[in-house]
């Protein structure tokens, strides 16, 4: 461990059997309006190009020259899904593309150091050799709040490890339809186990304090009502994803609303505003969103960043988007490539009197505000990376912290005669599927890459096929084939299905039936007259009738990430399994959306189920 105060935030909180609560409030995090006077002394220095500045994020690799940093007095630099360091992929690589960037902000003439940001969602997931952390569905079944604060502390200090400062997370949407691509991103259906995980969440990641050198700056997004929008209407008539959220005031505030009450207690410095529209307006175009309800009435006084060219779907003149965006109460822009467009058409808005000098000086002071706290303005703390961090990165501590997470996020959904757990000194074992030996299909989507990818992603994890290896005994026998024939002779079969890697709406699904070759993979084992364990790797619930049935026992894994011991432990009982679902379990692609509360509520397995040993 870095440090010894690593791990302080998890005492905050007490688990008993009826949930987990905060036992002495929230860290108090300086309100950060508390900047006030240090930020008006320096906005009065600034001209109308460095506040734009302020404003513009572009991405690493959309710069056009490094320098721009300096000649556009950037605010912020991301990486998204795909902006690997152009020397590759490393820890190494990572940093130093990090730190060259912010050696070019120094250069500036106020010397204000840039935010990076990172979708750093599930660990810091697009570094290799980082420990990958289940994906938010997995740890809404944990239902453990001090788990998920332990894990944005180990988050905010591997992406820290690489200097970087920022992170686009928690995710606190609050998906309502299983065909959405994003489903996994979401740690419940259910608003109330969104409201306190995502506060668990933001606690770790920005610590108690920002100006902690192990914490990151959290974001809470994609505000607002991302998860709830109508089927079809996504662009092309088809899908969710970016769609329209069609539901009164009343149901938004209910539904999907509550994570940013909470996150915005938690001290959330950061919100990204969605893709999607509310009754037809793009949320990032929506006044009553980003400033009526936001700001003025909830009391957010962090700042709000765009999503990734997001602002573009506002109009199709894009001069006319950034001003009615501006508006609306955007502070930055997530504009991967053509920032300099951006740059100038806003000078020309603020000259014209389209955008008022006033919203920039507001959207400016809540950016710096954020800086203060997070003392990058102090001259005697440097914002250069703190390589001692590279010890500790994708350490065997972070892995285990991920294999209990692992763990207890995993949901027995069927156990028939008690197959589970497993016997270590089972004669022989069979493993079967394709994602028993697949650290890429364990993972999922944003990992290594935007899409994730099945195969051996990034170093350091453990497959299933190899946990159940290291688990049993000297004597068995673990024996492996992809299509699930050979199991004769075997005492037990597992078979590992599921879904391969998807992100956003590449994941957007009209039908969530079991592949034919899982089935055929379950099939071919139940054909050797042996007892068979079901696994499925999934980033939602899936129709899994034909087989559940034909499984002995079945397990809800989700998307576990790198440490595939925490299954291993689930199988052969070195833990006993408390996960519980997150979500409504579907019978039929007709019963979807399912959720809790629905008039005649009758999924196959019910928000909540899960057995034990
Ligand atoms: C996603 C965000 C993400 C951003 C940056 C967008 O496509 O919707 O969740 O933070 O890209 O990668
Ligand atoms: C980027 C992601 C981003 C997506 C938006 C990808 O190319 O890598 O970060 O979320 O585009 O569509």
């Amino acid at each position: 461990m870095a440090s010894t105060g690593v791990y302080g935030l998890a005492g905050l909180f007490c688990a008993t059997a009826a949930g987990v609560f905060l036992l002495t409030g929230a860290p108090t995090m300086t309100k950060l309006s508390s900047y006030d006077p240090q930020v008006k002394e320096l906005l009065s220095k600034m001209t109308l190009d460095e506040k734009i500045g302020q404003m513009t994020q572009p991405e690493q690799d959309g710069l056009k020259d490094p320098a721009d940093v300096e000649k556009y007095f950037l605010g912020s630099v991301l990486s998204g899904g795909n902006s690997d360091p152009k020397e590759g992929n490393s820890l190494q690589a990572w940093t130093d593309m990090y730190d060259r960037i912010q050696r070019h902000s120094r250069n500036t003439r106020l010397g204000i150091p840039i935010l990076y940001g990172v979708d750093a969602v599930h660990g810091h997931n697009n570094v290799l050799g980082a420990v990958i952390f289940p994906h938010n569905i997995g740890l809404g079944c944990t239902r453990n709040a001090a788990l998920v604060a332990k894990i944005g502390r180990i988050t905010a200090e591997e992406v820290r490890a690489t200097g970087i400062n920022w992170a686009f997370a928690p995710c606190v949407t609050v998906p309502q339809d299983e065909r959405w691509g994003r489903t996994y991103e979401g740690f419940s259906e259910d608003p109330q186990l969104v409201k306190t995980l995502g506060e668990a969440a933001v606690h770790g990641l920005q610590g108690v304090s920002l100006s902690d050198p192990l914490s990151v700056l959290a974001c809470a997004k994609h505000y607002v009502g991302d998860g709830g929008t109508t089927y079809g209407s996504a662009k092309g008539g088809k899908g969710l994803d970016q769609g329209d959220t069609r539901v009164d005031e009343a149901t938004l505030r209910r539904i999907h609303l509550p994570g940013y009450v909470s996150a915005i207690q938690a001290g959330v410095a950061s919100i990204m505003p969605s893709y999607n529209s509310w009754n037809g307006v793009k949320c990032s175009a929506s006044k009553r969103l980003l400033t009526e309800i936001l700001k003025q009435e909830l009391g957010f006084e962090g700042f709000l960043i765009s999503d990734y060219n997001a602002i573009d779907q506002i109009d199709p003149n894009y001069k006319t988007a950034i001003g009615v965006s501006i508006n609306a109460g955007m502070d930055m822009v997530m504009v991967p490539t053509k920032y300099r467009v951006f740059f100038d058409d806003l000078k020309e808005l603020v000259h014209e009197g389209t955008v008022p000098m006033a919203r920039i000086d507001d959207a400016v002071t809540r950016i710096l505000r954020v800086k203060f706290a997070m003392q990058l303005m102090d001259k005697s703390r440097s914002p250069i990376a703190d390589r001692g961090l590279h010890k500790s990165f994708g350490s065997p501590e972070h892995r285990q912290v991920a294999r209990e997470a692992v763990r207890e996020s995993l949901v027995v959904l069927k156990n028939e005669h008690k197959l589970l757990p497993l016997s270590k000194g089972a004669a022989r074992i069979h493993v079967a599927g394709k994602s028993a030996d697949d650290i890429g299909n364990q993972c999922g989507g944003w990992t290594i890459s935007w899409q994730g990818q099945s195969g051996a992603v990034t170093p350091g994890g453990t497959t299933i096929l190899a946990a159940i290896r290291e688990a049993v005994s000297k004597q068995t026998n673990v024996t492996f084939s992809k299509d699930g024939t050979g199991a004769t002779g075997a005492n037990i079969g597992v078979v590992v299905i599921g879904e391969k890697p998807y992100a956003e709406f590449q994941g957007d699904r009209a039908d969530l039936s079991i592949d034919k070759d899982d089935l055929a993979a379950v099939t071919n084992m139940k054909k050797a007259g042996i007892p068979v364990v079901v696994i499925l790797i999934s980033g939602r619930p899936m129709i899994i009738n034909d087989v559940l049935a034909q499984g002995d026992s079945f397990i809800a894994a989700w998307l576990p990430g790198t440490e595939g011991q925490g299954i291993a432990d689930v199988l052969f009982g070195d833990y006993n399994p408390t996960g519980t679902l997150s979500f409504s379990w579907p019978r039929s692609m007709a019963q979807i959306p399912i959720n809790l509360g629905d008039r005649n509520y009758d999924p196959l397995f019910k928000y909540g189920y899960g057995l034990r040993y």
